[in-house]
């Protein structure tokens, strides 16, 4: 851990191949640690310069003579293999190697032989054919994505390195957030069980994401993963036999069937997203709430549409909503019309407000039946969308309840969009649509199961 410590919290960087012309990788990386206020030593090396960006440059690394944990390495290909003897020399404790054309493109011996010169001088390398590593708590974005994402609790590790900048510009029209975006390409060393291990001792984060074309070491993954303290949600691409061809020649990695895969999952405990949309909606989830103990789901609505829609819903996933028992049904039913519904799902009809919503809620979470809840809200021109957010919120703090997950989703406009921001924001995963937000509570609900099955120390939030 150590280590990987260097590689992903360094408290030093150099840039191998760090360059004055804008648009090269080598001065966007040194450019992007300026912009993202990183605070530790920045050693642009090239042999041509003797600054770059405000930064003295060296010829070699071996000329900067400090402690260096970090070089990112953005130099082509046939010179990287002597660059990593200098890091090696000047005892870097871990090299990120972003530059293509190694196992991916046939190059399999030229990759092992760098992972073995690194490895006799005690370093780790992340790469090749990566973006880089980007950390909000560290205000580090050793990378050539253009931001650190929107900030968030979940962490991310991507096999796909255009995807992860896809992802990570992606965070902010979503709303939803990352501490740390880890890209590691061809995973020649650092793998999937390496970054899953870092990031389960990593207080930053609370949820890991995995988008996966393939492993390398599946029995090591399987290991770390049912060891992990915190849940793993995974990604995984290449399960059509052209898109497995396709993985085969993007990452060097072979993509097996998709059977093969979900086996290993249900094995490891780790939670599998059906896309991209999922994982980020799964990520919020796992990231913000606690796991639901059973499936007695609560859903709460101004709308019958939304209410049907999320009761469907919550059949699909696997956690089938049921009546609630008579005395919740009576406590309910003071707050809402005679024609509105104390049953699963409690409609309080469209003349719903925030103080219908801030009672039910507050007494709903409360009950010893109620294990999970979700509310949905239907924008009205009698309400506005961020009241019934607040209502929503100051419900669940009330109640002092924190170990009981909920889910909201609100469909409407810009105003409705605000407010599931500012839930986010607060702690409370919020959705466009009632489906997602069943969904999200289907993965709580099958996280509980694995912890349950993993028989280990109760999870804490
Ligand atoms: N030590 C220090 N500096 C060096 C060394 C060395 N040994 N060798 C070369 N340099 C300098 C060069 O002189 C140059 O600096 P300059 O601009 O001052 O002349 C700089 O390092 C970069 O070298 P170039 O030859 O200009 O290489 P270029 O920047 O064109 O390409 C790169 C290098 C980006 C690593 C390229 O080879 C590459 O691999 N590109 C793909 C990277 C990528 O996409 N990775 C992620 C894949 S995931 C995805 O799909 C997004």
């Amino acid at each position: 851990i150590d280590t990987l410590n260097g590689l992903f919290k360094p408290k030093s960087v150099a840039v191998i191949g760090a360059s004055s012309t804008v648009g090269k990788i080598g001065h966007t990386v040194v450019l992007n640690l300026t912009e993202s206020k990183y605070e530790g030593n920045v050693y642009p090396i090239n042999p041509k310069a003797d600054e770059i960006l405000g930064f003295k440059c060296y010829p070699t690394i071996q000329d900067v003579k400090k402690p260096i944990d970090l070089a990112i390495i953005t130099i082509p290909a046939k010179f990287v293999s002597d660059t990593i003897d200098e890091c090696g020399k000047a005892g870097v404790k871990g090299v990120a190697i972003i530059t293509s054309g190694f196992a991916e493109v046939g190059l399999v011996d030229l990759e092992k032989e760098i992972v073995e010169k690194a490895h006799s001088y005690g370093m780790r390398v992340l790469g090749p054919n990566i973006v880089g590593i980007l950390s909000n708590s560290d205000k580090f974005n050793g990378s050539f994505a253009p931001f650190l994402p929107f900030n968030g609790k979940g962490s991310l590790v991507s096999q796909s390195g255009a995807l992860l900048i896809g992802i990570d510009a992606a965070t902010y029209m979503r709303g939803i957030g990352f501490d740390k975006l880890i890209s590691i390409g061809n995973m020649s060393d650092v793998n999937f069980a390496d970054t899953i291990e870092f990031l389960d001792n990593d207080p930053n984060t609370s949820c890991i994401s995995l988008y996966i074309e393939g492993f390398k070491d599946g029995r090591r993954v399987i290991d770390v993963s049912r060891k992990a303290k915190k849940p793993i949600v995974a990604l995984k691409s290449g399960v059509s036999a052209h898109g497995a061809a396709a993985a085969a020649s993007h990452t060097g990695s072979l993509a097996g069937a998709a059977k093969v895969y979900k086996s290993a999952f249900a094995q490891a405990g780790i939670i599998q997203a059906e896309d991209l949309d999922n994982l980020f909606d799964r990520t919020l989830a796992l990231s913000l709430q606690p796991p639901l103990k059973n499936d007695n789901v609560l859903i709460i609505t101004n709308g019958g549409g939304v209410g049907v829609l999320g009761t469907d819903a919550a059949e699909k996933y696997g956690i089938p909503l049921k009546f609630a028992p008579e005395d919740v049904q009576e406590e309910l039913k003071k707050h809402m019309p005679e024609f509105g519904s104390a049953k699963n799902p409690v409609d309080l009809t469209g003349m719903a407000g925030n103080e219908w919503y801030f009672e039910t809620v507050n007494f709903s979470i409360s009950h010893k039946w109620v294990q999970g809840l979700v509310v949905l809200y239907c924008e009205t021109a009698m309400t506005d969308p961020m009241g019934i957010a607040q209502a929503i919120k100051e419900a669940v703090v009330k109640s002092g309840i924190k170990d009981k997950p909920v889910a909201v989703s609100f469909v409407g406009g810009e105003r409705s969009e605000k407010a599931m921001h500012w839930l986010v924001e607060n702690g409370i995963p919020a959705y466009q649509a009632p489906d997602i937000a069943l969904n999200a509570m289907a993965a709580l609900r099958e996280y509980a199961i694995i912890r349950e099955s993993a028989n280990d120390e109760p999870f804490t939030y």
